[in-house]
């Protein structure tokens, strides 16, 4: 009898350890799996459009201006009923990389499923593991998106996707290394670059989704801000790249306009590892054939202007401007200090097609993230209560000739639009 019963407790104590070891093997199972999909949300960038400016994390209610009117991004966060905590695994598989919500209606693409489509299967359960269970639940509903017809009749987008999205999974190509393909993947899933880094057409769809095709990560155009083109970045080394996405700045150029925030909410959270990867895969694409790409960044070409600043005799109108404000900092053969004030010369900033973004660099100023390895804030003043549109013209157009550089001039008018359209969308 006695025996029998100490046998039993001893039985019962080592299930109850067993369940206990199991149970805490499972939470260790679940918690990492938690963290995993964490990285993989940063690697994703979802908070960046999930999260109004000053709200909770992930509870949506961003106001995304968009061709078809104001959308608001939804709360994501496992309330289930102003959030997705009612979503399933497979819901959330189908709303991430399908663009179709739990009720069967269809999303609009500003939420990139285009570009996530081809997330893998353990990727997306990750993400819901930490959906469901890493962030915190939100109980309120943001504003909802309501568009003029036609577009507030959401089954068109199953037209939209039938044109110009991909069924095609995610593939390995063999022929290259590990490295090269894990770039490709964060970079053609998670990272959905080639959203703003990609040429948009007729549709507003994007040229290409995978670099099957050139037009992929050729370069396009964000609200006038000209996003350059990340096909092999001839003129950037791995380093630089990894510089730029972990710290928001290198020896070329800092982080500036949208892509403040992906550096911010995402790359300088990846691992070394990853951006690594990523700057690899970037550099092995084929470059774009530029249109006459003639810049001649050549000492000789830089020695000229330096000569012209340093005589200061019959400097143009432009050349003064920039004697006046902007070399202190930028110093006379334009090229800064590296990793403290970006290179103008040779900048693609300052060359691109399309002068907006210069132009709004020099009235607003600009300044790059505080990131985990570089924590400062380094800030470049604006200039509109200083110069006028004509001066700053002047400049530009000395800016986009000096140094070698070459591109057309910048009009008075432009200045004019530019700094119009800026005072416009400060006022909401
Ligand atoms: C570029 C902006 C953007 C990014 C990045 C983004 N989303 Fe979205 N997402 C949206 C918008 C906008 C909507 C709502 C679209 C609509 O109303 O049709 C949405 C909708 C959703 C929905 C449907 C929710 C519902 O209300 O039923 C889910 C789920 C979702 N996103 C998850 C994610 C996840 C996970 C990530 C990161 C991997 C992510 N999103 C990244 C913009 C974005
Ligand atoms: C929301 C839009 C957006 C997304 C998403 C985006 N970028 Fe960018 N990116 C930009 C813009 C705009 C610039 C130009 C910045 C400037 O003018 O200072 C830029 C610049 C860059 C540059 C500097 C290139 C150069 O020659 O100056 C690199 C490198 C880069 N992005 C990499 C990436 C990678 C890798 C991803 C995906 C992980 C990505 N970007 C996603 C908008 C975006
Ligand atoms: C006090 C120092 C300072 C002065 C003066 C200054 N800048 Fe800057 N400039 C910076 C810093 C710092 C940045 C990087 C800010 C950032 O992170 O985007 C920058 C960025 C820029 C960029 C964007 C470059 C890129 O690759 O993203 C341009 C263009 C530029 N400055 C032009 C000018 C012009 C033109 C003037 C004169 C009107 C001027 N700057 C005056 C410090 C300065």
């Amino acid at each position: 009898m006695k025996t029998s019963r100490i046998r039993f407790v001893l039985i019962a104590a080592m299930l109850m350890l067993g369940a206990a070891q199991q149970a805490w093997a499972g939470v260790d199972a679940d918690t990492a799996m938690i963290a995993r999909g964490e990285y993989l949300a940063r690697a994703g960038d979802c908070i960046a459009c999930h999260t109004a400016s000053g709200g909770k994390p992930f509870a949506g209610g961003l106001r995304i201006k968009s061709p078809m009117g104001v959308m608001y991004s939804t709360n994501i966060t496992p309330d289930p009923v102003h959030g997705i905590g009612r979503y399933t695994e497979p819901e959330f598989a189908k709303a991430v990389r399908l663009g179709i919500r739990r009720d069967g209606k269809n999303l609009y693409p500003a939420m990139p499923y285009p570009d996530y489509r081809a997330i893998t299967d353990s990727d997306v359960q990750a993400l819901y593991a930490y959906f469901m269970k890493g962030v915190a639940p939100v109980a309120k509903t943001p504003p909802v998106t309501a568009l003029a017809f036609p577009f507030n009749q959401r089954w068109g987008m199953a037209l939209w996707n039938f044109a110009f999205t991909s069924d095609k999974p995610f593939v390995l190509n063999k022929a290259e290394s590990l490295e090269v393909n894990r770039g490709r993947y964060l970079v053609q899933t998670l990272g959905h670059c080639s959203s703003c880094h990609t040429p948009r057409g007729v549709g507003m769809q994007e040229l290409a989704l995978d670099d099957s095709s050139s037009s992929f990560l050729s370069g396009g155009e964000l609200n006038g801000w000209g996003v350059p083109s990340l096909r092999g970045m001839p003129s950037w080394s791995v380093a630089d790249i990894t510089a730029y996405l972990e710290t928001g700045r290198n020896g070329f150029a800092s982080v500036g306009g949208e892509m403040t925030g992906v550096v911010d909410h995402s790359t300088q959270h990846l691992s070394a590892e990853d951006l690594q990867s990523i700057a690899v895969y970037l550099k092995s694409l084929p470059e774009e054939k530029k249109v006459a790409q003639t810049h001649s960044n050549s000492d000789a070409a830089t020695q000229k202007t330096v000569q012209q600043l340093v005589q200061g005799q019959n400097l143009s109108a432009g050349q003064m401007v920039y004697l006046n404000n902007c070399e202190a900092c930028h110093a006379t053969n334009g090229k800064g200090a590296a990793g403290i004030f970006p290179s103008l010369n040779g900048s693609e900033v300052v060359q691109s097609k399309n002068p907006t973004a210069l132009i709004s660099v020099i009235l607003k100023g600009a300044q790059t993230p505080s990131t985990q390895k570089a924590p400062s804030v380094l800030a470049m003043p604006g200039f509109e209560g200083r110069l006028n549109d004509e001066e700053i013209a002047h400049l530009a157009t000395f800016l986009r000739s000096g140094w070698g550089n070459n591109a057309d001039a910048v009009s008075t008018g432009a200045v004019s639009k530019v700094r119009k359209s800026l005072a416009g969308a400060s006022k909401g």
